[in-house]
């Protein structure tokens, strides 16, 4: 048995030598080591071994299993070092190389104002309601006081779906169903989409995005009406903002105007973006229809109400200084990111 111990360490010798991945070592291992190597064969072998050299013969087949485990743990330690240290040579970095930029996302201009006009108002005591873009003729028109004849329908052209279902054409729609389902206090901003068949000009656009608002309650004025406005106008656009209030016709509002701003570019000297005239408008507005209030279910010996509805794309285009409303479409990054 002595022949075979030594025999077999000289064969381990050998093969190791030419062992020079942790892969390989791994096979020898289990090849001298594992249940089926030779050292568990000595092992079994052993009980035929005379009863008086049996100790002596475990004891040597003991000295090479822990000669064995010893050479494999030392390679398995430097090639392990070796391996590690050429994988960190692969992955080694050029710092010197320029990084690659990362594109942080961010909010579309229009959201962003959007966002910061409904915070003002929101700090007004108004909450925030939301209507549907697709709505039928009655709640886009009727309800406001377009009869079906009513030749104020030609001054929005209309996207229809069906005879009965159209694209909102502002977000008015969200008065008159609000006035159904709420009663009186009510002090409601209303952000959307509207949709207007119209030609695509640098100032107007098939879509565009409005915000409604309207308070009704018991003896609400035409002075709250500018109050709210003149708050809101020196929030957005500073507290020198000067305001006007044209006389203009919705069928909705009795009386109707429309808001103009002191132009911000020339200070009302007369420019360009005002067309000489030192005023911008801004939105169109008035006292609700005492018919609208019916159509709603509301009294209106009892209630009265305000409410305007203001473009938000050309209120973005006058506070940022932007000539062409089709660029808030077309997703033009070196646009959009400088904002
Ligand atoms: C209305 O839409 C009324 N619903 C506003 C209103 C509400 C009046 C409540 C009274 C009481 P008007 O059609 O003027 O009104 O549109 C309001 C604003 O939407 C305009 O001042 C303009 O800023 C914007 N707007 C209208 N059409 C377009 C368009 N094609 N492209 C971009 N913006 C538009």
């Amino acid at each position: 048995m002595e022949n075979s111990i030594e025999a077999l360490r000289a064969e381990f010798i050998n093969e190791i030598k030419a062992v020079d991945s942790l892969n390989d070592l791994e096979q020898l291992k289990v090849k001298y080591l594992g249940k089926k190597g030779p050292i568990q064969n000595l092992m079994k072998e052993l009980k035929d071994v005379p009863q008086e050299k049996r100790p002596e013969c475990g004891k040597f087949i003991n000295d090479l299993k822990v000669y064995l485990s010893s050479q494999i743990e030392t390679l398995e330690i430097s090639l392990t070092e070796s391996e590690e240290k050429k994988q960190l040579e692969n992955e080694k970095i050029d710092i010197s190389l320029p990084g690659k930029k990362r594109f942080v996302a961010r909010k579309h201009l229009i959201s962003q104002v959007l966002d910061d006009l409904l915070n003002i108002f929101k700090e007004m005591g108004f909450s925030v309601q939301y209507g549907p873009d697709m709505d039928t003729d009655y709640y886009n028109f009727e309800a406001l006081n377009f009869s079906s004849d009513h030749p104020a329908r030609d001054m929005q052209d209309t996207f229809y779906i069906s005879s009965n279902m159209l694209l909102r054409t502002h977000t008015s729609n969200i008065q008159a169903r609000i006035m159904e389902t709420e009663k009186p206090p009510i002090r409601i901003v209303a952000p959307g989409r509207a949709y207007r068949n119209e030609t695509i000009t640098t100032r107007s656009h098939v879509f565009f995005h409005q915000i409604e608002g309207f308070f009704v309650d018991k003896q609400v004025t035409f002075a709250d009406l500018r109050a709210t406005m003149d708050e809101f106008l020196a929030k957005f656009f500073g507290p020198d903002v000067e305001t006007r209030f044209r006389p203009s016709y919705f069928p909705f509002v009795e009386p109707g105007l429309e808001l103009d701003i002191g132009c911000i570019s020339c200070k009302r000297a007369g420019c360009q973006l005002c067309k000489q005239t030192g005023w911008l408008e801004i939105l169109g507005a008035g006292m609700i229809h005492p018919e609208v209030l019916k159509n709603g279910d509301i009294d209106p010996e009892i209630y009265s109400g305000y409410a305007f509805g203001m473009g938000i794309e050309r209120i973005v285009m006058l506070k940022y200084g932007i000539k062409d409303i089709r660029l808030f479409t077309e997703n033009d990054l070196r646009f959009l990111q400088q904002f």
